[in-house]
């Protein structure tokens, strides 16, 4: 077959087919204006393709307008940011080059690009470099690993808050978990933590401490330095201190807020989610190591010809070039200050939830985080009136917690606050229309 005779099966670069992909995505981009499953699809594989042109016209709606919008300014569900512009150009482009990242000989721009990424990256928390990977749960896993086989960790001890990545990679890597109860602020309580190490300091001495900066509840931040204190305080060193990072770790960027971070160099990995807080589109997160050269010898396998393969992937994708160019783009500044702006609409948003007399706060947002029930009804209940674009419901501190997470820069507190009252005062209708 002529692969280029038929503009239906042509496989080369069409120009004018990706400038129409590109202008459909600007033109449907932004709010959500249709439901999932509207848009017709053949029940099977066509058995002749329909060509680019009507398939990306088919999908479009489908693909583009079904989507939850991450840039509205009420979006603050989930830890899921919006992503700047630059970056679809740079995931088309990674597409097109579609790098394999396993072989060096295979993809030496693309590794030699990862290289510059990490050592921009890991001196921003006091590391000496680390592994792109696709998420924070396979981040979390790979520093658990080095600490089982690079460390002599073979148990864990965490928080109730922390993470289930953290869960999951105690059970695939056999390694025993213990989950210590939070304080009111939903951090590792200090107190339990010195009670298990004066109870027996030996255990500790094989144990891996994993922290939090910003749970997933409540984006509370571990004391990084009080909890080795509580440790260290009977004598006892735990040989492996992992902060899972996923969620704050890019309060670094901020000048403002970065001091909620302080400590967080003395560990020995750090987990950072990209796709969270460096707005890089899901599935992207780095995992850094202080000793990379003794974290990578316990993740290292030696594969055929020049692979050398060092953690837990095989092939893998170029998931650089969008942060770098992002970084490159906007600089250390340019994203500090789509942080500050996030966690200024939350505490906005905060200050006007203060005035009322029908919501309780859980606290202090921590990392833009802002949870808050309802005092004269159910959680559920209001939570259901509530744009589900603009909440969650979470758990924490034994109760259920509507949450709002500082996610985009271009959240709007007024907005969100007008949604809230609304869902409140629905709620109070109802209360009042139940004869009961
Ligand atoms: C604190 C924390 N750790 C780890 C993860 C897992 O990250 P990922 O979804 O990138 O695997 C999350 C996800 O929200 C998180 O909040």
């Amino acid at each position: 077959m002529d692969l280029s005779s038929s503009a239906h099966h042509a496989f080369a670069a069409d120009a004018d087919g990706l400038a129409r992909a590109l202008e459909e995505l600007v033109a449907h981009h932004g709010a959500a204006v249709a439901e999932a499953g509207t848009t017709p699809l053949p029940d099977g594989i066509p058995a002749d393709g329909i060509g680019p042109e009507a398939a990306l016209a088919l999908l479009a709606p489908l693909a583009l307008d079904t989507a939850t919008s991450l840039w509205a300014p009420t979006a603050a569900a989930h830890m899921d940011t919006p992503t700047p512009w630059i970056t679809w150009a740079a995931a088309s482009w990674t597409a097109a080059q579609s790098q394999n990242l396993l072989h060096r000989r295979s993809a030496p721009g693309a590794l030699a690009l990862e290289d510059t990424l990490m050592s921009w990256l890991a001196p921003m928390w006091g590391m000496h470099g680390g592994h792109v990977v696709p998420g924070a749960t396979i981040a979390n896993l790979t520093a658990l690993w080095a600490a089982r086989d690079g460390a002599g960790a073979s148990r864990i001890v965490t928080s109730e808050a922390a993470h289930v990545s953290i869960a999951k990679s105690a059970r695939l890597l056999g390694m025993p978990l213990f989950t210590l109860p939070t304080d009111s602020q939903d951090r590792i309580s200090l107190d339990a933590l010195a009670d298990m190490t004066r109870r027996n300091p030996a255990e500790m001495d094989r144990t891996a401490v994993v922290l939090t900066a910003g749970t997933s509840a409540a984006g509370s931040i571990d004391q990084f330095d009080g909890a080795r204190r509580a440790v260290s305080a009977f004598g006892a060193h735990a040989p492996w201190w992992h902060i899972d990072a996923a969620w704050a770790g890019p309060l670094v960027f901020s000048e403002r807020h970065r001091k909620a971070l302080d400590g967080i160099a003395r560990a020995d990995s750090v987990s950072v989610a990209t796709h969270k807080w460096l707005f890089q589109p899901t599935e992207a997160a780095v995992v850094l190591f202080r000793d990379l050269t003794r974290a990578n010898s316990a993740l290292q396998f030696f594969g055929p010809g020049d692979a050398n393969q060092i953690g837990l992937l095989g092939s893998r994708a170029d998931r650089s070039l969008t942060l770098v160019l992002t970084l490159l783009a906007y600089g250390k500044a340019g994203v500090g200050a789509w942080i500050d702006q996030c966690i200024q609409q939350i505490a906005a948003l905060e200050q006007a939830m203060r005035t009322r007399d029908d919501v309780e706060l859980f606290g202090r947002p921590s990392s833009g985080i802002l949870l808050w029930r309802p005092t004269q009804a159910d959680v559920d209940t209001v939570a259901a009136g509530l744009d589900p674009g603009s909440a969650s419901v979470v758990y924490a501190r034994g109760q259920r917690w509507i949450r709002h997470v500082a996610a985009s820069p271009l959240l709007d507190a007024d907005e969100l606050l007008y949604g809230i009252e609304a869902a409140l005062r629905s709620s109070d209708s109802e209360k009042d229309a139940d004869p009961a």
